[in-house]
């Protein structure tokens, strides 16, 4: 019986288990989180039309879009994967290594901004930066455009996506379509999910100690809500600086945004929904194991070193959070034209 799991929770409450009942545990998880929705909504100013999610899904597997003719979104952000590349740090043009770990796009949709440092206010502001980040896709808009307008595919699947423009093959509308698409790759029904709609077997025992001490121990206070994260920026290193694997000193995070001192290698809390399919973690993606990243997060953001049991426990909630992944049909691709750009190095 794992005593030290306990933390605050009243006694008298205690089942043998040493939990409290299903009804209070699930009362005060409710208090901090939401279940992921069962269907997606379109995100403000984009429609989830299915012609505009197809031409999303379109442009997110095409390695055409990058000058390469090497990269797309799928790349780094594998639908397979739990949507990252499950790389210390991404690989992209020419072989670069960028300087982040690649966060998932599955329920992005519902992070507050997007990127480890929150600088794109939405998911269509951050479509238009991995095309152009010379790192990643090395493309310019000019050149995407002459490759989309090419191939007529593309230009019909434009006009059905986009019914009501006069010039539907724009970049503004790659980028609508994108986010369109990436609205739809949400994970609901986690075993977490149906926990907190009511079904006390959906979680084992040593699972729900791990919510107990989730909560308990105040990693609640940053990671909350519908994705149990990704919805404010704190320091990293509240307690403790971790050390400069983990914290690079040349990533300064929130402060390259804002250029004020108090973000200072601040982050965005990372949202911890699929997060046990997403290693290796942080963004510097310099740990591996989820256990590792747990007992990092106590003694750096709470300052205090959790016992063994309990960072099992906590693992095993986390576990908790894996939803049911989008099952996405790989698109046919529109076939390229003579007019069609051909890859650059
Ligand atoms: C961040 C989507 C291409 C690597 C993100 C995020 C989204 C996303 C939604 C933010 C997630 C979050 O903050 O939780 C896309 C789309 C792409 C694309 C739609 C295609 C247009 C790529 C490629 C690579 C890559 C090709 C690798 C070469 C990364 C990295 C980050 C990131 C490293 C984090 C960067 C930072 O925080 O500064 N991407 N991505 N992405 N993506 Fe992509
Ligand atoms: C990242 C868990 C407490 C802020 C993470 C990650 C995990 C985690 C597993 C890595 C996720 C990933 O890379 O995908 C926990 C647990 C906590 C806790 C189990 C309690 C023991 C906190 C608190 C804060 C916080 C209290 C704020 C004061 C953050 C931030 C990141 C993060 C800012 C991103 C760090 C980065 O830049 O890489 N957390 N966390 N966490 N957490 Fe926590």
């Amino acid at each position: 019986l794992a005593i030290a799991a306990l933390g605050a929770l009243p006694l008298p409450a205690l089942a043998q288990t040493g939990l409290p009942p299903d009804a209070e545990l699930r009362a005060a998880a409710l208090e901090w989180f939401e279940p992921i929705p069962d269907a997606p909504q379109a995100p403000p100013g984009n429609v989830l039309a299915p012609e505009r999610v197809a031409l999303g899904a379109m442009l997110f597997f095409d390695p055409r879009m990058s000058r390469s003719g090497v990269f797309s979104c799928q790349s780094c952000h594998n639908v397979g994967l739990g949507g990252v590349d499950g790389l210390t740090t991404s690989i992209g043009h020419g072989w670069q290594q960028g300087p982040r770990n690649a966060p998932t796009m599955l329920n992005a949709i519902f992070n507050v901004a997007q990127f480890w440092d929150g600088r794109a206010p939405d998911l269509a502001a951050q479509a238009k930066g991995p095309v152009q980040a010379g790192v990643e896709m090395n493309n310019t808009p000019e050149n995407l455009l002459g490759t989309l307008k090419s191939m007529p595919g593309y230009v019909e699947a434009f006009e059905a996506a986009f019914p009501d423009e006069a010039a539907p093959v724009s970049f503004d509308n790659f980028a609508r379509a994108i986010e369109a698409f990436e609205a739809t790759l949400i994970t609901p029904d986690s075993a977490f999910d149906r926990y907190l709609k009511g079904d006390d077997a959906a979680m084992s025992d040593q699972q729900k100690r791990g919510l107990a001490a989730f909560m308990d121990t105040g990693c609640t206070a940053c990671h909350a809500g519908r994705n149990v994260g990704g919805q404010d920026y704190h320091p990293f290193g509240v307690a403790e600086r971790p050390g400069g694997s983990v914290l690079p000193e040349s990533d300064r995070g929130r402060f390259a945004v804002t250029q004020t001192a108090d973000d200072d290698y601040v982050f965005r809390a990372a949202p911890l929904r699929n997060v046990a399919l997403t290693a290796p973690y942080f963004h510097s993606g310099a740990v591996w194991d989820l256990r590792e990243a747990v007992s990092i997060m106590s003694s750096s953001q709470l300052g205090t070193e959790l016992a063994e049991p309990q960072i099992d426990e906590i693992v095993a909630f986390l576990g908790t959070l894996t939803g049911r992944q989008p099952r996405i049909v790989h698109p046919i691709l529109p076939v390229r034209d003579a007019a069609t750009p051909q890859p650059q190095p």
